[in-house]
């Protein structure tokens, strides 16, 4: 499977190179936190994630001769400063590659809430490279479209790909993509999202990753992730949930244990996202299937097997403090989708 934008009919003329793409976030079941190698991106620790059907970006990608510098609108609000920044790095890279110079405009949406602990920039950076790579006419496998990806967002490089995904990490750049484990339908896994804030975080993954070192526990964690990614492949090929499920829950505490202990200490939880973290506990000690992970924010991600999905859905909603629930399945690749009009 190769992306090429003629393959896609994006919108093609003298004039302007475009192509939309469509990727969804993922929730990692280990974590990637902290960088082997900052400037490249490449992780610390080889993660685990299920690229989710729900939350998702849509991004087009238009190059033009005439545009004097790059254009980048998210959710109707066009960006300026680091966050505009990070974008026009990414879209160098991929002209660096097609030898072209011509700046973009680049149009995204999210259909879920950014920065409040769904990896927006997970879908964000899959979906931009995708479809700047097939507005530019890149041939580019998707595990050269991971790598790419990668250079963006860490966990971009994983939203590549559908279903249950693991990021490799290495000594050099070649070495740092994602590849697909299972489909979607491997295992219908369902993660209930409850969102208990939706304001933007005060430091971001990017700066996270640089302090994660500063942090006692890092190197530990570091250690375990190894033996818990093990795990969790083994539990994936048998479908052993409970298995799953506390590898997952046990590397979420970990990174936030090595998040709390890096100096400055970064604290993404909220009183109500303790509140779930007990309330996960009590439905487990009442026989429910359910496992708590948390990204870096104070959202709490709750794992949960399909015939429980509905009931705790209900139940979550009734809960202080949970403003919306979002039911999410595994889903699909990235893939390019047609130009909006
Ligand atoms: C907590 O991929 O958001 O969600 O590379 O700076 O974009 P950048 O970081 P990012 O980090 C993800 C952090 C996480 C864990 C994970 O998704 O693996």
């Amino acid at each position: 499977m190769r992306y090429k934008a003629n393959d896609h009919h994006p919108h093609l003329s003298a004039a302007v190179l475009q192509a939309t793409a469509e990727a969804g976030a993922n929730i990692a079941l280990t974590k990637y936190w902290g960088n082997a190698n900052d400037d490249l991106r490449i992780p610390a620790n080889e993660s685990i994630s299920i690229t989710l059907d729900r939350t998702r970006t849509v991004t087009t990608v238009a190059f033009h001769p005439d545009l004097t510098e790059d254009e980048v609108v998210v959710d109707e609000v066009r960006l300026s400063g680091p966050a505009r920044e990070r974008v026009v790095q990414h879209l160098n890279l991929l002209r660096e590659r097609a030898g072209v110079s011509w700046r973009a405009r680049v149009v995204s949406r999210n259909n879920f809430p950014a920065s409040a602990g769904i990896a927006s920039s997970a879908s964000g950076f899959a979906a931009l490279t995708l479809a700047g790579a097939a507005a530019l006419g890149l041939d580019l496998s998707p595990c050269d479209l991971s790598r790419l990806a990668r250079r963006g967002s860490g966990s971009a490089a994983r939203s590549i790909f559908g279903g249950f995904v693991l990021l490799h990490t290495g000594a050099r750049d070649e070495e740092a993509f994602a590849e697909p484990l299972h489909p979607p339908d491997w295992w219908e896994i369902c993660d209930l999202v409850a969102i208990v804030s939706r304001t933007e975080k005060g430091v971001s993954s990017g700066e996270g990753h640089r302090l994660a070192p500063t942090s006692a526990l890092h190197r530990a964690r570091v250690a375990r992730v190894a033996e818990l990614n093990q795990r969790i492949l083994d539990a994936l090929a048998r479908r052993d949930f409970a298995a799953l499920g506390e590898a997952a829950e046990e590397d979420a505490l970990l990174m936030h244990a090595v998040m709390m202990t890096s100096r400055p200490s970064l604290l993404y939880w909220l009183p109500e996202t303790v509140m779930l973290m007990h309330r996960v506990h009590a439905w487990r000690r009442e026989g429910v299937p359910a496992y708590f992970t948390i990204d870096a924010g104070p959202n709490v991600h709750i794992l949960t097997l399909p015939e429980y999905a509905d009931h705790l859905r209900t139940d979550l909603l009734a809960l202080p403090g949970v403003q919306e629930v979002i039911l999410c399945r595994p889903g699909p690749e990235a893939r390019v989708i047609p130009n909006p009009e």
